[in-house]
């Protein structure tokens, strides 16, 4: 399936903003989902941000699980990448990420030319960049205004008296085959009716039992039992009275529960991806 049939257009424009705006930044924060790093990043960009310093936020922390997170962390630092978890729900992620901006504040206004550290969020579609940058807004110092020059027509969120965010996230194509697109239909970051949400469903809950987790979904929807993974799923849909008017299973329905409940945390912190073992590299 070509990527035409996911952003339409509207890809490509963010593509050239992105490439833009990037002129006028000092760092680039790559935003990943911690449960789908791997189908998150789209190595197609690598190239966008190669000049940059560039910071890898493994984001939504609080669904994945911590030591997978933190595999994913030695990972990315294994491969000289500097990397952090974030979570809007925990005020000690937002701390360090500001401890972090510090640091290259204090690293950019040591040259020659004094101004403001600029930063953009980047990353996929839905996995988060509105809500950090929302985050900031609402600690802002300042909105600034148009700024002569590069800046041009930008808006600037001034976070701390040296520090400037763009207010408008970059977006990233994701990457698309067969794999990512299931993977990024689970978490929710594919617009909805583009992928077949029955494999996604059913490709989930192969996942827990495979990761012995059959309990995280026993705890959500009691009397699931362990067996076959279609049994399971039919299991869900009529224990949770997802049905058509003749008392069948709606198939539709059931999926899009499950992965509602993947999305919102009520199947327990699960991570999608296992990092690669870092002595491999
Ligand atoms: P985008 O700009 O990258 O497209 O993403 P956006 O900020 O719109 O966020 C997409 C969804 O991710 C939102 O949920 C948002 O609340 C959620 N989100 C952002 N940060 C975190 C986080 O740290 N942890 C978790 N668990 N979720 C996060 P939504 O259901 O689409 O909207 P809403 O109902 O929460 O407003």
């Amino acid at each position: 399936m070509s990527s035409g049939h996911w952003y339409p257009g509207s890809m490509s424009k963010a593509m050239n903003q992105l490439r833009e705006d990037l002129k006028a930044v000092d760092l680039v924060i790559e935003l990943l989902d911690a449960r789908i790093p791997n189908s998150s990043r789209n190595p197609a960009f690598y190239d966008l941000f190669k000049n940059k310093k560039h910071l890898i936020l493994l984001h939504k922390a609080d669904r994945a699980e911590n030591k997978r997170t933190e595999a994913w962390l030695s990972y990315f630092n294994s491969m000289n990448a500097e990397a952090m978890a974030f979570s809007v729900q925990g005020k000690h992620y937002l701390d360090r990420l500001l401890r972090y901006f510090k640091k290259e504040e204090e690293r950019i206004s040591s040259g020659r030319f004094k101004r403001p550290l600029r930063m953009i969020f980047v990353g996929i579609p839905n996995v988060g960049k509105s809500t950090l940058i929302n985050l900031f807004v609402r600690k802002a110092v300042t909105r600034t205004g148009n700024r002569p020059g590069i800046t041009r027509g930008k808006q600037w969120i001034r976070i701390m008296p040296n520090m400037e965010l763009l207010d408008t996230p970059g977006i990233l194509r994701p990457k698309i085959n067969e794999e990512t697109v299931r993977s990024l239909a689970v978490v929710g970051a594919i617009p909805a009716g583009r992928a077949d949400i029955y494999d996604a469903a059913l490709w989930l809950l192969s996942r827990y039992l495979e990761q012995e987790k059959l309990k995280y979904l026993q705890e959500r929807y009691p009397g699931c039992e362990s067996g076959p993974v279609e049994a399971i799923f039919e299991k869900i849909g009529f224990s949770q009275g997802c049905l058509q008017s003749e008392g069948q299973i709606d198939y539709e329905r059931t999926a899009a529960l499950i992965l509602r409940d993947y999305q919102n945390g009520s199947l327990g912190k699960f991570t999608l991806e296992e990092a690669p073992p870092v002595d491999e590299f």
